[in-house]
């Protein structure tokens, strides 16, 4: 099998929403990462994408739905329920309703995913036999076409094989899984690069950050007036031995440090220590890859090269600094350095806690190599 890649054009959607329709998956572009579709209400289209990825079963998937048409809003909380079937809306207390709708208004369709208690007919291999669903409504029109020209919610998790990163394009789709599927749409480089923001909303109202992403997670609490906690392992003890929170996920095949500092503030004694603590060996004649969160890749990789004493190839994901492209370039600048002629890679650390930050240090964290 060799996957087509079609443009994301009206006619090769409707060929793609039939495949979805008899059970086949398809690579979806969304405003975030690619995702591998299948039919969210049929078993077997899940059971395909598990095998696609060689993904656990144990990890749950997020079921992607589109808009709604309603005039004046593009999502409606009950529909979730009434139209998708997805959601058990009528077990939230009216303070988690009034959270889900205000999130919902200000971030869909957008990178943000809902954790909300589930209704008896969606199938347990999308929830991994939980009590909860994973929903979000993406905002790639490419995306909202293929839902609506399937005519059913997509289950969709990125499109990349466990453990791996995650695709930014439909070439990096192919490159992860063109021997094993028949189609992946194109919809162009993905306009936010990290994946979406995972929130829980419990029946009582209160909320927990499952995984940080494209929505930082300040904008989330200024919405609802109330904290966002990161979740303690004792409410989702599930999502524990989930990959997204795995410590070691969207990694590169070659090993990934990370340095202590930016480049320009790192001594030649401070990278000789570095590299001796990370145990990074080197054979003759091969580079270093080096990612840097913002400046010239040439004079950066010069300096680094010099301080360390080897050839250096080197990379920059946002030559003026900018955080959302960093975000955006992460994972496509970490698989070109991954492909390129170097033994290992040396990234920089992203200074910003705070915002698009915090889900860029927990990607890189993610990425980076543990020792065994
Ligand atoms: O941006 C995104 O979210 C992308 C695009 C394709 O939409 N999708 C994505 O899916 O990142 P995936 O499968 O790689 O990540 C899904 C995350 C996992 O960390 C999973 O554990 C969590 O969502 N999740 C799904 N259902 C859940 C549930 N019921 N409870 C807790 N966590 C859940
Ligand atoms: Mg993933």
């Amino acid at each position: 099998m060799k996957a087509i890649i079609l443009a994301g054009v009206h006619s090769n959607i409707a060929l793609a929403g039939q495949a979805l329709q008899r059970g086949d998956v398809v690579g979806m572009p969304t405003e975030t990462v690619y995702g591998l579709a299948g039919a969210a209400f049929q078993p077997e289209a899940l059971a395909r994408i598990f095998d696609t990825k060689e993904r656990p079963t144990f990890d749950p998937l997020i079921i992607h739905i589109a808009p709604s048409g309603h005039i004046g809003s593009l999502a409606n909380l009950e529909d979730l329920q009434d139209k998708w079937g997805l959601a058990d809306i009528a077990s939230l207390s009216e303070l988690a309703k009034a959270r889900a709708r205000q999130l919902i208004e200000k971030f869909w369709p957008g990178p943000l995913t809902l954790v909300l208690p589930k209704l008896p007919g969606v199938p347990d291999l999308a929830t991994a036999g939980l009590g909860t669903v994973a929903l979000r409504m993406p905002k790639h029109p490419v995306a909202q076409a293929l839902i609506q020209a399937a005519g059913t919610p997509l289950a969709a998790p990125s499109a990349n094989r466990f453990g791996r990163i995650s695709p930014t394009c439909a070439q990096d789709v192919f490159e992860e899984l063109g021997d094993r599927i028949n189609w992946i749409l194109d919809g162009g480089s993905c306009q936010v690069g990290l994946e979406s923001t995972v929130i829980s909303i419990d029946r009582d109202g209160s909320l927990s950050l499952l995984r940080p992403g494209g929505i930082p997670r300040a904008e989330i609490e200024a919405v609802v007036s109330q904290a966002v906690p990161a979740t303690e392992s004792s409410k989702h003890p599930v999502h524990l031995s989930a990959p997204g929170m795995l410590e070691s996920h969207y990694a590169p095949r070659k090993p990934l440090f990370i340095l202590p500092k930016r480049i320009s503030e790192l001594s030649q004694k401070e990278i000789a220590q570095w590299r001796d603590s990370t145990g990074a060996s080197q054979a003759q004649g091969l580079a270093v890859g080096l990612l840097l969160q913002s400046g010239d890749p040439e004079t950066r990789s010069a300096e680094f090269s010099e301080k360390l004493g080897l050839p250096v190839i080197a990379r920059s994901l946002s030559p003026s600094g900018d955080l959302s492209e960093v975000a955006r370039k992460l994972f496509s600048e970490m698989r070109g350095l991954d492909a390129s002629e170097v033994q290992w890679i040396a990234a920089e650390p992203c200074m910003e806690t705070h915002g698009l930050g915090y889900a860029i240090r927990d990607r890189l964290q993610k990425a980076s190599f543990k020792k065994a």
